[in-house]
């Protein structure tokens, strides 16, 4: 079952798993977890690892917070908002821990890789049990132990990681999904964007050996897995920190060969390293869904250089009509920051103008959030809050209207769907995403999750498709 973990932390499941299956055949109660996971894909992917060495100690997963034994935060610190919903969360939990002394508190995640974050939760926040970082998720078992043995606050973080810690490299995952799954395939990020926290809580970029990622992808092949999604920070830099020449591009193509696996998808992709290589291995590897996330945060040059994105608007425009050229279908979302330092009427005026030009198929918009340690925190010119709203309000108005556009071409149009699951509203409706990541609902029956099937587009919504089964 288990493959190459170490000795110790082999040792620490079988410690906790004991201890826990003794109580269940006590009690007649299995140990349960609770486990709320904020921020991006990386840490949604983290997760799945803390969960599959959860269910390998005992544990089952519960959505009834009241009643688990075992309760776990995975935190995100990118923007302020994040930060906020995890303290309000732990602040409500203090009566639950009263009532209940036995039941197990764990904060992980990137906000404990900052040490700021991690003194409030040890001076307010006392009835947390574990902490540990986004290096450290493979010695949850060591951390249980210790903390079931001195029932004394364990800390447990790295903070500046600089290699792949053989550990992780080899953790499985309870992945949500039985057809699709994360895959990473670098940690840590270098750029430095001067708004971003990411370098400061995930370490510097390391790409993991191409022959590892291969495998793992083989073997999510062979147990039926149809769709992967390649996960790192800035994909398009893949291979830098290799000994050996190893680009994105080559690894997609080995990816593209794996029998069984139908669809390729990848985030995130940072303009500035987005080469003509990767662009003709998009237009030429079947697998490789037609769909690219390129967050451009601004179309303002002026903001572009502040926020140390290394691009211009006119390198970004001149990468989309390359890509359009190359994929002719291609659907193409993006991240939009609005307030940063400095941003000007006329500097959002530049974002509105390039959204119109590019015509989005979706993006993430942000309010700029100050993150203290960042260059940007310190940036005079911080945009009023009123002023962010109301720009804000103006790109999403600008926005959706293209959104609305783009899925028109949709009509009538007959595309493959990779069922997803059922509608939590209607139980008759199944969803599920095109190759170019566009959600579709269509009535069918359950046994279909999991397949590719061809859906004919009958309704187009600016979010959301709909159409039938053929
Ligand atoms: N590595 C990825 C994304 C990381 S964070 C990339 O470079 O694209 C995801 C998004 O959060 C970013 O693209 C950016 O738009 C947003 N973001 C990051 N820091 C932020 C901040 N301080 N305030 C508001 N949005 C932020
Ligand atoms: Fe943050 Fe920039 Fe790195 Fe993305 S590329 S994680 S925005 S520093
Ligand atoms: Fe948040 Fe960490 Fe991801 S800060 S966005 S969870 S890398």
């Amino acid at each position: 079952m288990v493959k190459g973990l170490s000795q110790e932390i082999l040792e620490a499941m079988a410690h906790v798993k004991a201890r826990n299956d003794f109580e269940y055949k006590q009690t007649g109660k299995k140990k349960t977890y609770f486990i709320e996971t904020y921020g991006c894909q990386m840490n949604e992917h983290d997760s799945e690892k803390i969960s599959w060495l959860l269910e390998n100690m005992g544990y089952e997963l519960t959505d009834n917070k009241e009643d688990s034994d075992f309760i776990i935060y995975n935190t995100c610190l990118v923007r302020e908002n994040a930060e906020l919903k995890v303290y309000g969360q732990l602040g409500a939990l203090k009566d639950l821990k009263r009532r209940k002394p036995e039941l197990i508190l764990a904060v992980c995640g990137c906000m404990m890789q900052r040490e700021e974050a991690r003194n409030v939760i040890l001076s307010k926040y006392k009835h947390v049990d574990i902490i540990f970082g986004t290096s450290n998720i493979h010695k949850l078992p060591q951390l249980i132990n210790r903390f079931n043995q001195t029932n004394e606050t364990v800390v447990d973080v790295v903070e500046d990681n600089k290699e792949i810690i053989d550990d992780i490299e080899v953790l499985e995952a309870n992945r949500k999904y039985s057809f699709k799954a994360f895959v990473n395939i670098m940690y840590g990020c270098n750029n430095f964007c001067s708004y971003c926290i990411v370098p400061y809580t995930r370490g510097r970029e390391r790409s993991r050996e191409p022959k590892n990622i291969i495998r793992e992808i083989e073997e999510l092949a062979a147990k039926g897995y149809k769709e992967v999604t390649l996960l790192g920070q800035n994909v398009n830099s893949y291979g830098k920190t290799l000994d050996y020449d190893f680009s994105f591009a080559k690894l997609l193509e080995e990816v593209n060969k794996i029998d069984g696996i139908e669809r390729i998808r990848f985030m995130t992709s940072h303009p500035k390293d987005l080469s003509d290589e990767l662009i003709m291995a998009m237009a030429k590897l079947d697998k490789v869904c037609e769909h690219l996330h390129l967050p451009v945060q601004s179309g303002s040059n002026r903001i572009l250089k502040a926020m140390n994105r290394k691009y211009t608007k006119e390198d970004y425009l001149l990468l989309i009509e390359k890509l359009r050229k190359a994929v002719p279908d291609i659907a193409i979302s993006t991240d939009i920051i609005v307030g940063f330092p400095g941003e000007t009427e006329e500097d959002f005026n530049e974002t509105l103008d390039l959204v119109e030009k590019v015509r989005y198929d979706s993006a993430f918009t942000f309010l700029y959030s100050i993150r203290e340690g960042t260059r940007a925190a310190k940036m005079e010119e911080q945009v009023p809050d009123e002023i962010k709203h109301e720009r804000f309000q103006r790109l999403l108005d600008v926005l959706y209207p293209i959104f609305y556009e783009n899925n028109l071409k949709y009509k009538d149009r007959v595309v493959e769907v990779l069922v997803e699951e059922v509608s939590k509203n209607n139980e008759k409706v199944l969803s599920g995403r095109s190759r170019t990541g566009k959600l579709i609902h269509f009535e069918g029956d359950k046994d279909l999750i999991g397949k590719l099937i061809d859906v004919k587009i009958t309704t187009v919504k600016t979010f959301t498709l709909e159409g039938h089964i053929i």
